[in-house]
Order: structure tokens, then sequence, then C-alpha cells
């Protein structure tokens, strides 16, 4: 392969200015460089990557000074990359890469330039995750390669043999099933509190307890904690708060703002939207991102190109994706509160919801997936009412287009446990028209009563 010193253009010329250039390395049609279209030194954030800049204006606009006063969805479409960087083009390149060349040796020593190795990000993970930066106020966003390495990547990086950890007893399973293995197997006391604890958490933190685990609303159950009260009394301690974020996504709630250190989301959902990627990302403040960083890094947890590209694509329609989720549910988990054969509807937006002051209090939104308990019955009936369903498929996951339904299993929980008059059934409200996806609910409480 072609050295970067043997090409014919690489003179001192080009080594004065090389601070202005980034090498990508030789293609098929040339070299391929990447300049800034601005004199303007960069003003370089914590984690080395440039301020965000949009190509709706016609100076170099820091987006992160204006993005709050811009609305969602310009945000959305316009956030992470600037087209300007590469040529015009409006998405940036997907950059599959292992090696990246380096101009002299002494470059090569000191690492001294912005991309260094693909493990180490390249311009695709940087647009995802200077979008994400965006959207979370964070200081800097790593992306990983599924939902649930962007849980368990930070909790390897701040748990420490010999520490204790706190994670909500609702949370996703197999966060817990981590915790309870991984973890404990490295020194690590887990310990499992009530979603409904809020302040109260003071009283379980320890002199060793390091991290505070969060998910609200909670998995598959859809409590709603405190999380500004929980973040207070974790931050007294000098405990790292972090929150499982996934549902909410950061347009209708940004963790960071109500004193959560490290917002964590299961990519693979709503910024996805297709059910055909898994990603991960974790978003960390100013405190916590070089650590977070620093364990990313050496984990080698980095993600595919392809699938970061698909992540960026889906996030610049999500918010309008997400209105729709946002209204269909909502509607149909009002409806549903009217139908025979449901004892309650565990949606956090809904007034009934135990939470719901909560909910109003922190969150500007709801998503797409709540549960519903049948009125009474077992598997028999929760299977009879899955089985009947033509429009929802069966099947795990969230945040695509199309509706889904599981029945929900609490065997897990210590505290969370309900009760609960019937089985639990959790829905996944797709893109679909409401009035079709309510019939097929309609066949599936039919099947239910008669079984
Ligand atoms: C709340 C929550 N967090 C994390 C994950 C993990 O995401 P992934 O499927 O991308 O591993 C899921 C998946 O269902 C989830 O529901």
């Amino acid at each position: 392969m072609r050295n970067l010193l043997q090409c014919p253009f690489y003179d001192e010329k080009c080594r004065s200015i090389a601070s202005r250039i980034l090498p990508y390395g030789p293609s098929r049609t040339g070299w391929i460089i990447k300049t800034r279209l601005s004199d303007r030194p960069p003003r370089l954030r914590p984690n080395g990557r440039q301020p965000k800049t949009s190509s709706l204006f016609s100076g170099m606009i820091d987006m992160d000074k204006n993005s709050l006063e811009l609305g969602v969805n310009t945000r959305l479409a316009h956030c992470g990359n600037d087209p300007r960087e590469f040529h015009g083009f409006v998405n940036p390149p997907v950059v599959h890469a292992s090696t990246v060349l380096f101009p002299d040796s002494a470059t090569l020593v000191g690492r001294s330039q912005k991309y260094s190795y693909g493990t180490r990000g390249t311009p695709t993970t940087d647009a995802l995750a200077s979008a994400i930066d965006e959207l979370e106020g964070s200081a800097g966003t790593i992306i990983v390669p599924s939902g649930l390495a962007a849980v368990t990547v930070p909790l390897l990086t701040f748990a420490e043999a010999g520490s204790h950890i706190l994670i909500v007893d609702s949370v996703y399973n197999p966060t817990r099933h981590f915790a309870d293995t991984m973890l404990k197997r490295l020194g690590v006391e887990v310990e499992y509190y009530d979603p409904h604890i809020g302040a109260g958490i003071e009283t379980l933190i320890r002199p060793n307890t390091r991290v505070v685990f969060t998910e609200s609303p909670a998995s598959n159950t859809f409590e709603v904690q405190d999380i500004p009260a929980i973040s207070k009394a974790a931050g007294k301690a000098g405990a790292v708060v972090m929150m499982d974020n996934t549902w909410a996504t950061p347009l209708y709630f940004r963790p960071l703002d109500h004193g959560v250190d490290i917002s964590i989301h299961a990519a693979t959902k709503y910024p996805g939207g297709h059910s055909d990627v898994l990603l991960g990302t974790a978003s960390a403040n100013e405190e916590h991102w070089q650590r977070l960083h620093d364990g990313f890094i050496t984990l080698g947890c980095c993600p595919a190109p392809d699938d970061v590209y698909q992540v960026l694509r889906g996030l610049r329609t999500m918010g309008v994706r997400l209105e729709h989720h946002r209204k269909s549910a909502l509607d149909i988990a009002a409806w549903l509160e009217t139908c025979p054969g449901v004892a309650s509807v565990l949606h956090p937006a809904l007034p009934s919801h135990p939470d719901h002051a909560i909910w109003r209090r922190d969150f500007s939104g709801s998503s797409g997936i709540f549960s519903i308990v049948l009125a009474g019955g077992g598997q028999k009936q929760a299977h009879a009412f899955l089985d009947a369903l033509r429009i929802f498929g069966l099947g795990y996951s969230w945040g695509g287009y199309e509706s889904l339904a599981v029945p929900v299993s609490l065997a897990d929980r210590t505290t969370a446990k309900g009760p609960y008059e019937g089985p639990v059934i959790r829905l996944q409200i797709g893109l679909e028209d409401v009035e079709d996806l309510k019939a097929d609910i309609r066949r599936g409480l039919k099947a239910a009563a008669s079984a």
C-alpha cells in the first residue's frame, strides 16, 4: 500500500498545513482529504471533536449555543455533521476503518492528529456522537454496538472491586443479569432499590457506593422515578448517577439537566426506528466524560460504521415518528382504560397512573410503549390474547415502525412486583393506523375473555 510520504503531492508545503488537513488515506481515485472550510482555529471539545455547525446558517454557527432556540425537528435535521466539511454532501461518509495513516513518524508516535485508529472514532461515529451531544447537552458520547453495551460499558468503567452499586428493581432484565453475574464476579456488591424510593435513596448509600443506576419509566411496568431527588442524594455522596433513558429519548427527557451524570440509550429503538439495527449510546457530563471515554477505548467496544450511519439516518425523522408513536399510544392507552377485560393500563401519561404527577413535572412527552393488565386470568388468557393478534407481531424490542406485543414476567423483581390483577402484557404501538390496531386488540381481548 502506498505510504502517505510517497504521495507525489505530499511535500513540506503540505506538512505546514497538515494541522488543517485530515488525511483519510488513499482511495481508488486519489488522495481523500478533508479540509475545514473555515480558517478559524477550531475550538476543540473535551472529546477532541469540533464544535457543531449548521449549514442552515451563512456563518459558522455553534449549534451548542443556538440549538435550544431551534425547534426539535430543525435540530434533528441538522445536528451532527456539517455538510461543508465533506464537499457539501448532505450526509457524512460511512468510513470503514481500522488503519489510519499518519503524515510522519513524529505525528504517528505522538498520535497527534484527529483520527488515529478505527476503534477510536471516525467521521461517521463523530457525526452521530455530536448529534447525540447536541440533543443530550452532554460533554461527550460513546457509541457502542447495542443498547445493552451502552449499559455494561459505563457500569464496568465506574464500578470497582469492593464497591457497592444501587440498581432500580424495575430495571431492564439483561442489565440485572449483567450485574448479578459479571459485576458480582468482579467483586462488586449489587443492591436493588424500589423505583419509588426518591430522596430515600440516601438511606441506602454507603461510603463505597460508586454508582446509582436508574431507568425511568421502568421496563415493562412503567413506574416513574424521582430522578432529580435521587441525583441530588447520590451526587452529595459522590456516587455516579446513570440513567437508561431509552423510553423518553432526549426529546422528552434530558437526564443531564436533572442531575444525572451519564445518560444511556438503546439507539436500537426510536433513533434507529426500523427494527433493523442494534446500537447504543452513553453520554456523559463534563466531570465523567474522560473516564467514560477511557473505559470505552479500553474495552474496544466500538460499533460498525454502517450501523452508526443507519442510526444517524433514523435520527433525522425521529421527531416526526415519535410524535406519531406518542399520539397513537396515548389514544390507544386511554381507550383501553374503557375496555372490558382490562384491569389497568400502565402508561405514565395517563392521569390515572400513580406516578403521573412526577412524569408531568419532569417529562415533556411520552413514547409508544406501555403495558396493560388483564382483568384476572393467567398465562392461558395472556397467550390467548397474544395468539389472536394479527397486526401486532410477537417479538422483543420496540421503537420500530411496527406494533409488537409481549407477555411480561416479573419473576426477577424483588420489590417492584405489583400486585397486579392479572397477566401483564406490553404493547409497542407502531406507526400503523390507530383504528386497525384497536380492532386487533379487540380481537385479543375477546380471545382472552373466552379462554
Ligand atoms: C430499556 C432498555 N434498555 C436497553 C435495552 C437494550 O437494547 P439492545 O436491544 O439494543 O441491546 C433495551 C432493549 O429492549 C431496553 O428495553
